[in-house]
């Protein structure tokens, strides 16, 4: 596990973004998996000023996010759909049509949970997956559990989730289910980048980059197990 420190958030992002940036320029035709939240906003943006100086091109590149509530339209601005969108998606030369996100607003969310996993996993690997973190230590919505699932499922929030991504919801209209890549569909990836920022952070990723731990109580720990992990944080997370 590869760990990089940076000063702030504005150069955690930048650091997040080089490597994509690398990526796509030895690699045009990449499969990218993409995370949401508030994490990876600042390295969409560098994305995009990328993409707008004619540095990378995103025609050739592949996306699959890891998750999406259940249920959500995508027209919804809390979907992250719509997240994408707005954030990297609209702002890129990327073709719509090979952006993937689970879909929130299908009849029956274990079908789609199985044509999600099915989809991701006939594809090329995907040569970088990108991850945030949650408080708890959930990466995408792979809940602390006694059991954690591998493949895409249906999943329902803890309460600390819930009250974590409120924020997003005004009106208190959160949905309680997500459906989610599982740690194996994670860790499919040839390569993981982990993006890690602010003071609530700290206990996560303390047992993140604790060799000496893993448990299903902490869902980043699995990441041990993968060959190909590179940290990215920032000094509050670091310090706490
Ligand atoms: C959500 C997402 C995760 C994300 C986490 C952290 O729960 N499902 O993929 O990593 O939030 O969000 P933030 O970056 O806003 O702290």
């Amino acid at each position: 596990m590869k760990l990089i420190v940076c000063k702030d958030y504005e150069e955690m992002s930048l650091e997040g973004a080089k490597i994509a940036i690398e990526q796509l320029k030895a690699k045009p035709d990449s499969v990218l998996g993409l995370c949401t939240g508030s994490t990876p906003i600042g390295m969409y943006a560098d994305l995009v000023k990328a993409n707008k100086a004619g540095e990378i091109s995103f025609k050739k590149v592949k996306t699959y996010n890891l998750d999406e509530y259940y249920p959500i339209e995508p027209t919804n601005i809390n979907s992250y759909r719509y997240f994408m969108n707005d954030n990297l998606f609209l702002h890129v030369d990327i073709d719509l049509n090979n952006t993937n996100v689970p879909q929130g607003n299908v009849k029956d969310p274990y079908e789609e949970a199985k044509r999600y996993e099915e989809a991701v996993r006939a594809d090329r690997q995907m040569d970088i997956q990108y991850l945030g973190l949650g408080n708890n230590g959930h990466i995408a919505f792979n809940e602390p559990a006694e059991n954690l699932e591998l493949k895409t499922h249906v999943t329902g929030l803890t309460e600390s989730t819930i009250q974590a991504n409120l924020r997003f919801f005004p009106d208190g209209d959160i949905p309680t289910k997500a459906l989610t890549m599982g740690i194996g569909t994670i860790m499919s990836a040839k390569r993981i980048v982990i993006l890690i920022n602010g003071k609530k952070k700290h206990e996560a990723l303390m047992k993140l980059l604790d060799k000496e731990y893993v448990s299903t109580a902490w869902p980043c720990t699995m990441l041990k197990f993968h060959p190909d992990v590179t940290v990215i944080c920032d000094k509050e997370a670091y310090e706490g």
